[in-house]
């Protein structure tokens, strides 16, 4: 069916190493969208592979001493195996030495020699093994600076992201006209405003472009890579460029050019590419202009878009081997599901989940463990975990977990769901996950705060069946919401809830309209007795039965204003906002100190706050608070305090001042 159907992709991993939490994040979020497509009815294909014609992977398995080939059939093989505990759901696999691409590249190489695209000279410049890629003298002039500790004094790669040496090269090599194609290129990128994302990049890939293109080499004189066809003249001994062997990975693994008809059947199918998901530092250089320049030479639709995704960062510091802070993905997954005391598959979902939630897609992060950790008691454990729990215990407390399905009258839950469901969807549509989780957070805390205060115990008591049965029915309709909005993001969590909810319909048969769809849960049909699907958290019990605040001491009663009148403008200088506490941990040696990890929206704070002997850590987890966002920071105890936690009280704090209704992460206190 035309139009229905859905090409992603992911870069196809070097593999001269295992996966990273970098990789994983780009697959992850190819995944979460591809399944977002596949629950709205499209025909999608969802394809990652592997890199294998480098000289780096072929460094790599020589000081490893192995066969090149062994050796990357091995790595593929680890790629392919932390996918699958990541719950990848690929429909293909490409991998560069396959012959279904070999033979692609070098027909494409002939194609672009017989229309005049390539043709022979000498290179002679500078080469980065660890990006694989050609550096002029200008551009090597204009990276940034490099500290001489690092290369001491040698030339490096100005690529900001790798900064390793790079060494020179003077080669017969065959040259691809880049140069030619920069005003179609321009042409291409203002008019269609979303063929490059996020906007910003967008301006660099113009910039870049405006200053000038030059002829980029496409042989290089080596013996591991993808020969040069034998009809290329003076091409014996090369092999192709591997960043123009690898681009063509794309259109290759649909059979384009394929003699195979159901192979090539694929490129009809989804070709132009709807989505091409990169990193940054593969973007401007290699998806925006090389990639979609070699399209237009063999007159080839160019993607409808290509994404550019951030960085993350580790603990404040680069990811890198020599720092020894690369962190393997399932091992991470394993390091969660045993501090937290869950299941692997949980965890793996909970670390979908962090990595999506945590920053802006297109933007940096900062990747902690603490903040993961906080992330996952306060949303998953301890907002969504809570909802399901309590609403399911009630159901079969109350009703033998049988659901009345009574709808009879307006619930604001199932409005909200409603009004919800195409601003989560658009967000998904956009890549933009931050947004789309944010809202299906808020609608499951609406729905914990709207079991306090209808209070189903007290309908229960009086008995007020009817009233009781509506509540119950519309939280259980909430939760189907939920469970399909995240359904793309949390494969296995999701399927648990929906499985706990007795749903009639095959999660596998879902569909995203399945999420408004009330009624499903009918008469008489009976849940599941709720199991604890992430481990139960500390909570101090709603009603206040565990946590006992000490009566203030009399000086602390009402005073009357002790400071001088200040003006409007003077108040306006404060900055006041909303923060959601992710960590909380006292600070030892210190007993009235916490350390707290906030989340401001758009980024995440410490602050050290003196409210230990009041609040326990597990008490103000996930709760939001409101911080002076502006103070000048503060070392206490050696930490960085970015930030003051407001909370009434005098000496002694009392209570924490927290928003009366859901309001977003980091609004703005007037
Ligand atoms: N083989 C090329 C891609 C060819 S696509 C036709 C390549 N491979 S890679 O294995 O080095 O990198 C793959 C991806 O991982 C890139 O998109 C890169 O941006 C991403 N990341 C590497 N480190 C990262 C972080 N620290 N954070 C987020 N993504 C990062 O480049």
């Amino acid at each position: 069916m035309p139009g229905d159907s859905f090409y992603i992709t992911t870069p196809i991993y070097y593999v001269n190493d295992i996966p990273h939490l970098g990789t994983a994040y780009c697959t992850i979020a190819a995944d979460t969208r591809a399944r977002f497509e596949r629950l709205r009815g499209k025909d999608v294909r969802f394809l990652t592979g592997t890199d294998e014609n480098a000289l780096k992977v072929a460094r790599a398995a020589e000081a490893e001493g192995k066969d090149v080939q062994a050796f990357v059939d091995e790595l593929a093989e680890r790629f392919k195996a932390t996918w699958k505990e990541f719950n990848i759901s690929y429909d293909d696999f490409i991998r560069t030495t396959e012959p279904r691409h070999t033979t692609v590249v070098r027909r494409f190489v002939e194609k672009l020699h017989e229309s005049g695209d390539i043709y022979l000279s000498t290179y002679n410049g500078w080469y980065c093994v660890s990006c694989e890629t050609f550096f002029t003298d200008d551009e090597l002039k204009a990276g940034p600076e490099v500290s001489s500790e690092v290369n001491e004094g040698r030339p490096s790669c100005p690529n900001a992201e790798c900064r390793k040496d790079v060494q020179w090269v003077e080669e017969p090599s065959y040259y691809f006209r880049l140069s030619a194609y920069g005003d179609r290129l321009i042409e291409e990128i203002e008019k269609r405003p979303e063929f490059l994302r996020p906007d910003s990049r967008r301006n660099e890939v113009l910039s870049f472009i405006r200053s000038g293109l030059n002829d980029v080499c496409i042989s290089r004189m080596q013996t591991w890579g993808i020969p040069m066809p034998e009809s290329i003249p003076d091409s014996q001994g090369q092999v192709v460029y591997v960043w123009f062997d690898a681009l063509i990975n794309y259109v290759s693994a649909t059979g384009y050019l394929s003699e195979n008809s159901d192979a090539a059947s694929l490129f009809d199918r989804y070709w132009p590419c709807d989505v091409h998901l990169v990193g940054k530092d593969i973007f401007v250089r290699f998806h925006a202009t090389f990639w979609p320049a070699i399209l237009m030479a063999l007159g080839i639709a160019v993607p409808r878009t290509v994404f550019g995704h951030g960085f993350w960062n580790i603990e404040g510091e680069k990811m890198s081997k020599s720092k020894g802070n690369v962190i393997e993905p399932v091992q991470l997954a394993r390091d969660l599901a045993k501090s937290s005391g869950c299941e692997f598959q949980i965890a793996v979902d909970a670390m979908r989940y962090c990595l999506l939630r945590e920053v802006a897609f297109g933007a940096d992060g900062d990747f902690r463990r603490a903040g993961l950790i906080g992330r996952f008691n306060a949303e998953l454990a301890n907002d969504l975990g809570n909802l399901l729990n309590r609403s399911l215990s009630m159901l079969h407390r109350y009703r033998d977990g049988k659901v009345s399905g009574n709808r009879g009258g307006d619930s604001a839950l199932r409005s909200v769901c409603e009004a919800a469901l195409p601003e989560v969807g658009s967000a998904y549509a956009d890549m933009n996950f931050i947004q789309a989780l944010a809202r299906i957070n808020e609608i499951v805390n609406e729905a914990n705060r709207h079991i306090e205060r209808e209070a189903p115990w007290e309908k229960s008591k009086r008995g007020e069946n009817e009233s009781l049965d509506f509540l119950l029915t519309e939280l259980l309709d909430t939760l189907q919401f939920v469970t399909v909005a995240l359904a793309p993001l949390m494969p296995t969590v999701t399927q648990k809830i929906w499985e706990q909810l007795g749903e009639p319909v095959p999660f596998t048969e879902l569909r995203w309209q399945d999420a408004t769809r009330w009624g499903d849960l009918s008469k008489g049909h009976t849940t599941r007795k709720p199991e604890p699907i992430f481990p139960r958290i500390d909570k101090t019990d709603v009603k206040g039965s565990a946590k006992t605040v000490e009566q203030p001491p009399s000086t602390t009663d009402p005073q009357p204003s002790e400071k001088p009148t200040i003006t409007f403008a003077e108040f306006q200088k404060m900055e006041l906002r909303t923060a959601k506490i992710l960590t909380a941990e006292k600070v030892k040696g210190a007993d009235k100190l916490l350390q707290l990890t906030v989340d401001l929206g758009t980024e995440q704070r410490t602050v050290v706050a003196g409210i230990a002997q009041q609040f326990s850590p597990e008490e103000i987890l996930g709760k939001t608070v409101v911080i002076v966002a502006n103070l000048e920071p503060a070392k206490i105890r050696g930490i960085q305090s970015q930030g003051m936690i407001l909370a009434a009280g005098g000496e002694v704090p009392l209570a924490l001042i927290t928003p009366d209704r859901d309001v977003p992460t980091g609004a703005k206190v007037r």
